[in-house]
């Protein structure tokens, strides 16, 4: 049995096969039409040549796209490309796209749960993009359509329209004194699927920082980073906290990222 999946905006999400069970029961009385489930009741899988009569543009640009390469298994095999996301098609094609005949992801990422079981775990973690709330969607980072569907390339600091810049604008500067460790990606610091620390911050505590920046200890009491004694600093809090380098993204005025 296949996990329920939200289908439009408006309906609560529900976790589980036994709260599957509970949404039918209680949803019943109040509209039936909304009640489509993932899966399609009575449709059938109808392959990804039957989508491009009528979206032309997706099917034409999906030929390179990672999940493309998905197939079903078993005598009947096809390739089930679109309705891997989307649920089988038939009943959608037969009434010519009508409404609640197919599901759309892009309200919720159930559909991309079902196969990408540890995304769940990690997108209920303490720091996290609203995407459980359906304020986001796994869409705005992912590409389901064309191309790979992780891009590296566009995650960093040196393409302007990255992923990230698109809606976190000021961290992308420019600075008159920018930090080059944003160049290597805006993950070489954040995990953007959820973090146990706060900001989604790979580690809560200098370790951020000595990933790239090497401590050294020349002689007892003195510890070097950058080039400069830390020992005294260490204990004041985060590297980034404090008037110490808070500008961590960049900074206007201080070749040492304080402000
Ligand atoms: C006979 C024409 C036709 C075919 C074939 C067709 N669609 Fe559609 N589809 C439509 C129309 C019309 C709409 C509603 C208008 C729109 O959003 O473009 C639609 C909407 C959609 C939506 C958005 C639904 C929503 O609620 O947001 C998805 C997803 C979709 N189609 C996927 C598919 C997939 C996958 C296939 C192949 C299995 C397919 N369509 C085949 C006509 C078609
Ligand atoms: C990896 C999962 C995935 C696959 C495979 C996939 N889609 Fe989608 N599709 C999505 C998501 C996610 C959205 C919502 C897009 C958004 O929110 O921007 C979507 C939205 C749509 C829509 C609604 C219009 C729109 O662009 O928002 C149509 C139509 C559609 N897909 C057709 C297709 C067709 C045709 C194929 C196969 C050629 C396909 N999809 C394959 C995930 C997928
Ligand atoms: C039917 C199962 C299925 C569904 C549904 C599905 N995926 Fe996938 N996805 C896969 C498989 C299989 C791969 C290839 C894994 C690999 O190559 O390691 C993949 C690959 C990916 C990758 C690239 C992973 C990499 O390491 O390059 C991303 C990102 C991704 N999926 C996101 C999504 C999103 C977002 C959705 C929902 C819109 C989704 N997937 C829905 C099965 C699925
Ligand atoms: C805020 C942007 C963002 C959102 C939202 C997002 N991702 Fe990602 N995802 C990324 C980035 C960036 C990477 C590459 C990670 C890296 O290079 O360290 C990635 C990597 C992945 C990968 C491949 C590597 C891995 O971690 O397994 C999969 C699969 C994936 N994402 C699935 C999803 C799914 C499913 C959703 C929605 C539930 C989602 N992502 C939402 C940004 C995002
Ligand atoms: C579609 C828009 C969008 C994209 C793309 C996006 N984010 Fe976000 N980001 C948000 C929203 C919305 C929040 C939540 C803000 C809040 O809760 O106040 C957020 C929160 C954050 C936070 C935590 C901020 C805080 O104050 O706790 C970090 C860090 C972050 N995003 C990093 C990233 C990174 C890295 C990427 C690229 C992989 C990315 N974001 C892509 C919209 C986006
Ligand atoms: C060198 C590590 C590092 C890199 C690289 C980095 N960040 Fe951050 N980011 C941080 C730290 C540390 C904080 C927490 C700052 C605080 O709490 O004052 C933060 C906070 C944030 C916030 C929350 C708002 C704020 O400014 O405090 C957002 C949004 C964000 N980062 C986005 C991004 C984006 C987008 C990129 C890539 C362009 C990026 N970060 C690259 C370390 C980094
Ligand atoms: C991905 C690697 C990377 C990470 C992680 C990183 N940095 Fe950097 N940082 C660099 C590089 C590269 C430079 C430029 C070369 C240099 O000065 O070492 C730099 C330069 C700096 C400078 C300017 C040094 C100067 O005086 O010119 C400061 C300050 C700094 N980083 C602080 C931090 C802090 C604080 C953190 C943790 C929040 C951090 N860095 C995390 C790579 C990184």
């Amino acid at each position: 049995m296949k996990l329920p999946l939200r289908w439009t905006k408006n309906t609560l999400i529900f976790g589980g096969i036994a709260a599957w069970g509970l949404l039918l029961v209680s949803c019943v009385s109040v509209n039936r039409s909304v009640m489509a489930p993932p899966s399609v009741p009575g449709a059938k899988f109808v392959g990804t040549k039957a989508c491009a009569e009528c979206h032309e543009t997706v099917t034409t640009g999906f030929h390179d796209a990672t999940h493309a390469k998905l197939t079903a298994d078993g005598g009947n095999g096809q390739d089930i490309g679109c309705e891997a996301c989307h649920g089988p098609g038939s009943i959608h094609v037969k009434s010519g796209g009508g409404a609640g005949s197919i599901v759309n992801p892009g309200n919720s990422p159930e559909t991309c749960f079902q196969c990408h079981l540890d995304k769940r775990g990690e997108f209920s973690l303490p720091s996290t993009h609203p995407v459980a709330s359906g304020k986001m969607s796994c869409s705005d980072c992912h590409s389901p359509h064309t191309g790979e569907a992780v891009n590296e390339t566009n995650t960093g600091m040196s393409t302007l329209n990255s992923s990230c810049l698109k809606c976190h604008t000021s961290q992308g500067g420019p600075y008159v004194f920018e930090h080059e460790a944003s160049r290597e990606g805006c993950m070489s610091c954040h995990s953007p699927h959820g973090s146990v620390n706060p900001k989604m911050l790979k580690a809560r505590n200098a370790n951020l920082c000595l990933q790239c920046h090497f401590q050294e200890q020349t002689s007892a009491g003195v510890i070097l980073i950058g080039g400069r004694d830390h020992a005294s600093f260490l204990s004041r809090g985060t590297c980034w906290s404090g008037g110490c380098h808070e500008a961590v993204h960049g900074s206007h005025v201080s070749s040492s990222l304080r402000f």
